[in-house]
């Protein structure tokens, strides 16, 4: 493997990778990988090194030791969300995670299809099911997965619509940290007391099963059933929403993927999601950090250097996918990368893969002949959203036959 110093120079120039979307950035990174598993780029104006091939970026993943992602989260998210899991480690990390995980068990996710799931796609396609034709970002997409946690949650109805408000500004903290800030204030004061009711009168919501569980003797505070709440939005919501829209813009680009879909979903409906979470995974280049000097796996990397784990580039190596720009729901491979790996793997992939697939058979049974408004193409394409790190549409304009 080559070993060239980050400090000597950059791999590529053009594009900030902190800052800058542009529509070739697959070509970009398949150009990158050709030429070496790795690359230094500019990142924030400084040198980061961005792991390419599907080997690193999962060897990097399980390596906490080497890149903590305590090194990172405090800044990027901790004003905001506060002490997360994303900032914990060791016993602390532990404990959290095994009192938070027990309500996104894949076993226990199958109870939520049929009482919340399911019901809430159709109410979401009511309101435009008879119209022919809507802008599924907005009306559907961006809902959906933010409505989830909210009736999870056990939240009232009358109230979804500023939950949205706050989901919304939470998600663009890095441009707009007063209004996140403001979200993040106003979202605490408001759950307080429905976890304190809680608390006292356990219901079997989500907020109780957190404040009820316990692991290795111990029971969360109400910081850190706070902090779990809060990132909730931004780690479940947002990542959610834009693998949805990210499946859909797969599946309707390519009208015979979406036939073998529409012939058989049982077989086939799963297979679409997870070629679309492969194909443009939300969280395409995750951002760490490497904090003390090191070589690894033959890379000289300087303390405090920005890591990049380019997801997106992993899950289109052609050393693990054949023809990987291809969308082909045949090939019938896991993206499992797509939810990290390690100690901070997801802790709501069953919960994401039921959205996707229960949202996605609702939609194609509901709307027949599904399809991409003429002209519409540039407009609706993926594209990054608040910085780089998450790609989605903006927008998918459809129509279908009513
Ligand atoms: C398609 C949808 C989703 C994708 C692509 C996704 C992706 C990811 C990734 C890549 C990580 C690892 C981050 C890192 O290592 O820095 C992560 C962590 C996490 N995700 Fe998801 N996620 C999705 C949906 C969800 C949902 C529905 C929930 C709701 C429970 C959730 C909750 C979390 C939490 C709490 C963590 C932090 C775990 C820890 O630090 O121990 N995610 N997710």
């Amino acid at each position: 493997m080559t070993t060239s110093p980050p400090a000597a120079a950059v791999d590529f120039e053009g594009i900030d990778f902190a800052f800058d979307d542009t529509p070739e950035l697959h070509e970009i990174l398949a150009g990158l990988r050709a030429a070496k598993p790795y690359a230094v780029v500019p990142f924030a104006g400084v040198r980061a090194v961005l792991l390419l091939t599907h080997e690193l970026v999962s060897a990097a993943f399980k390596d906490e030791e080497t890149f903590p992602a305590s090194a990172v989260y405090p800044l990027t998210t901790g004003p905001v969300l506060g002490r997360t899991l994303q900032c914990m480690t060791g016993r602390e990390h532990r404990v959290n995670r095994a009192i938070a995980s027990p309500p996104f068990r894949r076993s226990r996710v199958q109870e939520y299809i049929d009482p919340v799931l399911a019901p809430l796609a159709h109410e979401l396609i009511d309101g435009f099911a008879g119209r022919g034709e809507a802008e599924l970002v907005a009306e559907f997409t961006s809902r959906y997965p933010v409505l989830v946690i909210s009736r999870l949650l056990g939240l009232p109805p009358e109230d979804e619509r500023t939950v949205r408000r706050w989901a919304n500004d939470l998600f663009h903290f890095p441009f707009e940290p007063a209004k996140a800030l403001a979200a993040s204030r106003e979202f605490t004061g408001y759950i307080i007391p429905a976890l304190r009711r809680r608390r006292t009168d356990p219901g079997d919501d989500l907020i109780s099963l957190l404040v009820t569980e316990s692991a290795e003797g111990e029971r969360l505070t109400d910081e850190q059933v706070l902090s779990f709440l809060r990132l909730l939005f931004p780690a479940g919501a947002d990542t959610t929403m834009l693998a949805l829209a990210n499946t859909l813009t797969a599946l309707l680009a390519h009208p015979d993927q979406l036939e073998l879909v529409r012939s058989d979903p049982d077989e086939h409906l799963r297979w679409a999601v997870w070629e679309g979470l492969r194909w443009e995974p939300p969280v395409g280049l995750l951002p760490r950090a490497c904090p003390r000097a090191t070589t690894w796996r033959g890379i000289d990397i300087p303390a405090r250097t920005p890591m990049i784990f380019s997801i997106n580039a992993a899950l289109r190596d052609p050393a693990v996918y054949p023809e990987p720009h291809r969308f082909d729901l045949t090939r019938r491979e896991t993206a499992m990368l797509a939810f990290g790996q390690g100690p901070h793997v997801c802790v709501g992939t069953w919960l994401a893969l039921a959205e996707l697939n229960t949202a996605l058979r609702i939609l194609l049974d509901r709307l027949p002949g599904l399809e991409l408004k003429q002209g519409t193409e540039n407009e609706a394409r993926i594209r990054s959203q608040v910085g780089v790190a998450l790609r989605g549409p903006g927008v998918l304009p459809v129509r279908w036959m009513k």
